[in-house]
């Protein structure tokens, strides 16, 4: 076969100019789109979150695959009525390349959404909504946090294997608490325990006197909570001067104390928690990771602090497979997938649903750090329950 020599022109400048837009795109900046609380109870996560990404973009010089990152921000509220709406700013209005965020699972879940009808990266950096790695996981999105399950659950092996049987549960009523206290009572009552009773109230209420009172009639043999920010700096302090502190033990997944213990002061002391993070874990990367942190913002480093870094950390590793090239985007989702991630926490791999499987701690409170006690669960993976890839 001839081939015409003007279609032949036409062709190999057609795949010139397809090359050359490939490159200079490669030249722009990487566009992230940081959906977080700045206001609200979980304001305090929201910034810690958004240290932890900064600082890891810092460590590399301010670039992810030789690529210099441009910030979108939008303040969430952690309010999952204006969810849709937040988020259709960072996609349709500022056009993001990746989204990271949020903090609170029902915006979580409306992010999720978003951006698996438009196709959007999602990396989440906290909210553990369990179906946005089970019946909504996608290839597109990856949690660089916990499901709400896993501490969850963690807490209820913990607290049957101490010989506790009667347990009440308390905590908001919304995604976050209620699956929370779901994986308590799953481990807790697989160990010989029961839960008596789960109290709630409406997020974001801190109104916790009535519901104190019904525990102290009721007297369990523990008690495990949900709840974080400021809800729980209020919570845990309501429960001490309530005087049960002296006769019921308090349990709760880690973000009781995570961020909360200077404001939480005696109040917190001596609680135990179980999380994927305790501060003193004494590795060198995580003595590295809290000088660094501390360097920068005059702040200590937090649970947090670290799911952000790590979520950077995620987004690196598939940058660097595809070479910074974005539009290779097959590649670049299975290499965020496949990723071992060098965590502060520690090494940690994701699931075929893109959850962190992770060592979950025992933690106890001591000044104002959640100091290690041991591993409550090693390894711990989401069941995933629903998700079909
Ligand atoms: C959540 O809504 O998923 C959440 C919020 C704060 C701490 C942990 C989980």
């Amino acid at each position: 076969m001839r081939l015409n020599p003007f279609v032949t022109t036409l062709a190999l400048t057609f795949s010139a100019l397809t090359s050359l837009s490939a490159q200079a795109q490669n030249t722009t900046p990487i566009k992230v789109g940081l959906m977080l609380p700045a206001t609200g109870t979980f304001a305090a996560l929201g910034s810690m979150i958004e240290s932890g990404f900064k600082l890891y973009v810092q460590e590399q010089g301010g670039k992810l695959a030789g690529r210099e990152i441009q910030y979108f921000k939008v303040d969430d509220e952690s309010e999952p009525s204006k969810a849709t709406d937040n988020v259709n700013k960072l996609i349709k209005r500022d056009n993001v390349d990746v989204l990271v965020g949020t903090v609170h699972s029902g915006v979580a879940l409306a992010m999720a959404k978003a951006a698996k009808d438009s196709n959007t990266l999602l990396i989440v950096p906290n909210a553990g909504a369990d179906a946005i790695t089970g019946a909504m996981c996608a290839p597109n999105i990856v949690r660089s946090s916990f499901s709400n399950w896993q501490p969850g659950y963690s807490t209820g092996v913990v607290a049957a294997q101490k010989g506790y049987k009667r347990a009440m549960t308390i905590t908001w009523n919304y995604t976050a608490g209620n699956e929370t206290v779901k994986g308590f009572t799953e481990a807790f009552e697989m160990g010989g325990g029961k839960v008596m009773k789960g109290l709630t109230l409406s997020f974001p209420n801190v109104e916790f006197q009535a519901l104190l009172t019904e525990i102290a009639a009721q007297k369990p043999d523990v008690v495990f909570a949900f709840f974080a920010g400021d809800g729980a700096v209020k919570f845990v302090k309501d429960y001490a001067a309530a005087g049960l502190n002296k006769s019921i033990p308090l349990f709760g997944s880690g973000f009781l104390t995570d961020g909360t213990l200077e404001a939480q002061g005696a109040a917190a002391q001596g609680l135990f928690t179980t999380l994927h993070y305790a501060d003193n874990l004494d590795t060198p990367r995580n003595n590295a990771f809290r000088k660094s942190f501390a360097l920068t913002y005059k702040a200590n480093a937090d649970v947090y602090a670290v799911q952000g870094y790590d979520a950077a950390q995620i987004l690196a590793a598939g940058l660097k497979a595809v070479n910074g090239d974005l539009s290779k985007r097959e590649a670049l989702t299975a290499a965020m997938h496949k990723t071992t991630v060098d965590s502060p926490r520690g090494k940690f791999t994701l699931s075929p649903a893109g959850n962190p499987v992770q060592d979950m701690y025992l933690r106890e409170a001591k000044g104002i750090n959640n100091e290690f006690r041991g591993v409550a669960v090693k390894a711990l993976a989401d069941p995933a329950r629903g998700c079909k890839l």
